[in-house]
């Protein structure tokens, strides 16, 4: 199975981040129900990782803690976007998180990304360079307030690739404290 690890979202604010969409050659826009906080990225797992990963995770403790959004931004630059996501403000409790997710994940022989985890929400994905569209997408992002998440559990998601694009299934809720 193909897992990650991620925060979801009110159905609410999914509203308002697909109200951020803007017309960008060549960008997949995330489709409204799959917009999530993803802390890891797991790839294809075997059953028993799987058994030893929920362990893991489940000895988790951590505290709740509330998303507050900020502005856009791309990956990598401005100048080649491939990604474009929405920023949250920085949130320690949210950084603990990630730390302890990756360091159980770690502990099951499942290996992570070297790069430092930055909170961000995806919201398309870009095949074409479009620096112009996306300039004015960095300018101007939204007019509506996104409202502060309270974050009380995180999940661990199966991702099916089918031709119609990826499904993403919840399997397991890990509550916080
Ligand atoms: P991101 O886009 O939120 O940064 C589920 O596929 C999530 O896992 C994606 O939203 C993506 O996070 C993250 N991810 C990281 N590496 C990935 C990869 N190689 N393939 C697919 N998803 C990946």
């Amino acid at each position: 199975m193909r897992l990650f690890i991620a925060i979801e979202l009110p159905d609410e604010v999914k509203r308002i981040l697909v109200h951020m969409r803007r017309d960008i050659p060549g960008a997949r826009w995330v489709p409204q129900e799959q917009l999530h906080l993803t802390l890891s990225f797991l790839g294809e797992l075997e059953d028993t990782a799987i058994q030893r990963l929920t362990g893991a995770l489940s000895g988790i403790h951590a505290h709740g803690f509330e998303l507050r959004f900020s502005g856009t931004g791309c990956f990598p630059s401005p100048k080649q976007p491939r990604v474009l996501w929405v920023g949250l403000e920085p949130e320690p409790l949210l950084n603990s998180l990630a730390a302890l997710v990756r360091k159980a994940v770690l502990s099951c022989d499942i290996p992570q990304e070297e790069r430092p985890f930055s909170a961000h929400i995806t919201l398309a994905r870009l095949k074409l360079p479009a620096s112009h569209e996306v300039a004015a997408f960095l300018d101007h992002p939204q007019k509506q307030k996104i409202p502060t998440v309270r974050v009380s559990e995180f999940i661990l998601f199966q991702s099916s690739l089918t031709h119609q694009g990826a499904i993403h299934s919840p399997l397991k809720c890990f509550r916080l404290a």
